[in-house]
């Protein structure tokens, strides 16, 4: 059995939907890419999301010639919620984007169900959320569409990497039209995949780290490894050449290693989360309340801090690496934010949380010695 075949047969008994349903690509958003070309979303329709992204998702529907309709997101949940989409909604509304911020679902069954009365299209962005649960179900399987993501820091690694579910049958064979189009990943890219994925098994641990991290995003900005985002992607959003890419061997092969030890990690990111959770209430700080995140799992913890700098040196002082996910409201986009037709002072609340998020690691084994050092700067908690 082919390496794509393998990985697709355990995707699909992970997520529990059917082979056929799932899709693989080079990275998330060319997922959401093939989404949106495939439903035909082109020049005069609309597609609402989120403020308090990652720009890759307003880039994707730019791309098709569509215009991004920002919603602001509820502070309590990162997410924007059924009464915002309502207010954003046109008759130009073709797709409605439902995020998951770091693996949290909240009112996608409202959304959905608001938007099969006007007859949009939900695609769920479960890019932080591979192998997490909302209501009872899995994350992804509630929109006609879901995509994740498996980036470096995602809930499951392999390197840079994206898959496409497709809840609604009645799609699949215009996504298999797109998806026919896409190309093959070039044997460099391949290459240098292949390298960074075992540079970083082997050589990335808590004394490496910031080494390792610095010299990453050096060679990103550079064009010079396969990186998250490249420097083209956050300058303007105009569609790089070859973006439509189907996902590689390396990829495939890494992910079944991968998704092996998901389920304990999994358990592990949730354990540590409940940890986070106690003393943020306890010490009348922000946190996110467990009933929305009963039998989910967090990716990475969101807390609030008033100085983002100062908390971010004294983590790494301590040699503690903290996430900056999203210091705007399309990350990590800084200035000309009219070129993705937004303008940020209409999103006051994803305007503030960008301005004062961090984010914990949940899948490392010294949450302790994150507790001792949120206790030690309490000062500076939300
Ligand atoms: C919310 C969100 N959506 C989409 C993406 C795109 O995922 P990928 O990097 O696999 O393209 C990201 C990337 O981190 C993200 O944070």
């Amino acid at each position: 059995m082919s390496a794509v075949s393998l990985y697709k047969q355990k995707i699909s008994s992970a997520l529990n939907c059917q082979e056929d349903e799932v899709f693989l690509y080079w990275k998330g958003r060319v997922a959401l890419y093939t989404v949106l070309k495939a439903l035909g979303v082109t020049k005069g329709d609309e597609v609402l999301l989120q403020a308090f992204t990652c720009v890759v998702v307003p880039n994707a529907i730019i791309y098709t010639g569509a215009t991004p309709i920002y919603v602001d997101v509820k502070t309590e949940t990162f997410n924007m919620g059924l009464e915002g989409v309502k207010t954003r909604v046109s008759d130009k509304t073709k797709v409605v984007v439902i995020q998951n911020t770091f693996g949290l679902s909240t009112e996608v069954e409202e959304i959905v169900n608001y938007c099969k009365t006007k007859e949009i299209i939900c695609i769920e962005d479960c890019t932080h959320g591979f192998g997490g649960m909302y209501n009872e179900k899995s994350n992804g399987s509630i929109a006609d569409f879901s995509f994740y993501s498996t980036q470096w820091n995602k809930p499951f690694s392999t390197g840079v990497g994206g898959v496409l579910r497709v809840n609604n049958r009645d799609y699949i064979e215009s996504i298999k039209q797109v998806d026919k189009q896409a190309v093959q990943p070039s044997i460099k890219e391949t290459l240098v995949l292949n390298a960074l994925i075992t540079a970083r098994k082997y050589l990335l641990n808590d004394t490496t780290y910031w080494v390792l991290i610095k010299l990453y995003r050096r060679l990103t900005a550079l064009n010079l490894v396969v990186g998250s985002s490249s420097p083209e992607e956050i300058e303007a959003p105009k569609l790089p050449e070859g973006f439509l890419k189907k996902s590689s061997a390396v990829q495939c092969k890494t992910g079944v290693k991968a998704l092996v030890k998901l389920p304990e990690i999994i358990e592990l990111r949730k354990r540590t989360a409940k940890v986070f959770d106690v003393f943020l209430k306890e010490n009348n700080k922000c946190f996110v309340s467990s009933e929305l995140h009963k039998n989910h799992s967090f990716l990475i913890y969101p807390i609030l801090v008033k100085d983002r700098e100062v908390f971010m040196k004294r983590a790494e002082d301590m040699g503690l690496p903290l996430g900056d996910w999203f210091i705007s409201p399309i990350h990590p986009v800084k200035e000309h934010f009219e070129m993705w037709q937004l303008n940020t002072d209409d999103f006051p609340n994803a305007n503030y949380l960008s301005k004062h998020i961090l984010n914990i690691p949940l899948d490392k084994s010294n949450s302790e010695k994150y507790l001792f050092f949120l206790k030690e700067n309490k000062d500076q908690l939300i």
